[in-house]
């Protein structure tokens, strides 16, 4: 799915951010919005670029383990263990972080968020200087998986977009840390509790993987993932009326629905892709039907995203 590396874009990359500019760059999960983490001009114009506020803290990306060492002091082996295994990929792990890493990238937090991307354009250029990237849409939108959504987002900002293709997973990595001899996932994503569960189970048959409140990862909002017109989330018997939708502020009676199909790998492929294109159809607003088998593993990712991009939710 990602088109190949391309060097002499990378070298004009890695050129901007050398200079403390700021480049949107393809990972697997979503594109991100990258600057140099020692250049805090860069950073701060990321912050205010997507409009985010300075209390949501960015992601480190590296391209070896090696450069773990100017991120963190140590790592405790539990993590070492899911590290090895699940890196490159879409995987963030929440570490104490060092000297290196300003207050700013992490919002004045003692951690910092570090992720390996499996992308060979955003490995390149993290093997090359390591950099921090958030997602690169405007603050509360949805995630950019193309080249051209990213343009979309910013489209007056002069900014240089590395086109890697379609981003393969489509939604952003798992976030973890570690506390206590608890795994908790702040944020699920594409490697599932399932599989580091079962990472864990030979070495470290005692530590438990638990799913965190979304209090425990700041920037987890419930207003986030906003498509642009709303979107409303029934079971599979609730016929949508007028008057319900007026019950729940919403505007027109036009709906249009976002089809899930059976495989929530497929549909995390193409599910922040669909919720820009049927904004775009001149519908009121969208109506997703949840199935009472769609949960569990991969769906808890599609089920995190959905309910925060969701105007109201019917059970
Ligand atoms: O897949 C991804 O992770 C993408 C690509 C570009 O790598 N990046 C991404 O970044 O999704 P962003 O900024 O949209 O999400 C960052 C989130 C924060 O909102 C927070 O929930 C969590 O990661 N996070 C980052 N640093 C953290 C920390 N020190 N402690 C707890 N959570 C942290
Ligand atoms: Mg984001």
């Amino acid at each position: 799915m990602s088109t190949p590396i391309n060097s002499a874009v990378i070298d004009q990359a890695c050129g901007v951010l050398e200079r403390g500019g700021i480049v949107a760059v393809p990972t697997e999960t979503v594109y991100g919005l990258a600057g140099r983490i020692d250049r805090p001009e860069a950073i701060r114009a990321i912050f205010e670029l997507k409009g985010r506020p300075l209390f949501d803290p960015l992601i480190v990306h590296i391209g070896e383990p090696v450069q773990l060492g100017a991120l963190t002091r140590d790592v405790p082996e539990v993590l070492a263990l899911i590290s090895e295994r699940f890196w490159p990929g879409p995987l963030t792990i929440v570490l104490p972080k060092s000297e290196a890493v300003s207050d700013l990238i992490t919002a004045g937090f003692p951690t910092v968020g570090v992720r390996m991307p499996l992308h060979p354009t955003a490995r390149e250029i993290a093997r090359r200087m390591i950099f921090a990237a958030p997602s690169a849409n405007r603050f509360t939108r949805v995630s950019p998986t193309t080249a051209e959504h990213v343009r979309s987002e910013f489209p007056d900002a002069g900014l240089l977009i590395i086109d890697g293709g379609e981003s393969e997973h489509g939604l952003e990595s798992t976030v973890i840390d570690y506390v206590g001899d608890v795994v908790r996932i702040l944020r699920p994503g594409m490697i599932t509790a399932e599989q580091i569960e079962s990472v864990l189970s030979e070495r470290f048959p005692s530590t438990k993987v638990i799913s965190a409140s979304s209090a425990a990862a700041p920037g987890q909002l419930k207003e986030h993932y906003r498509p642009a017109i709303p979107l409303v989330i029934v079971s599979e018997s609730t016929s949508i009326s007028a008057a319900l939708m007026k019950d729940l502020g919403i505007q027109g009676e036009q709906s249009i629905e976002l089809e899930l199909g059976a495989d929530p790998i497929l549909l995390a492929r193409r599910l922040y892709s669909d919720l820009r294109t049927l904004s775009d159809l001149g519908a009121d607003f969208i109506v997703v039907r949840k199935r009472a088998d769609m949960q569990g593993g991969y769906w808890n990712a599609i089920w995190n995203r959905l309910e925060r991009a969701a105007t109201a939710i019917i059970p």
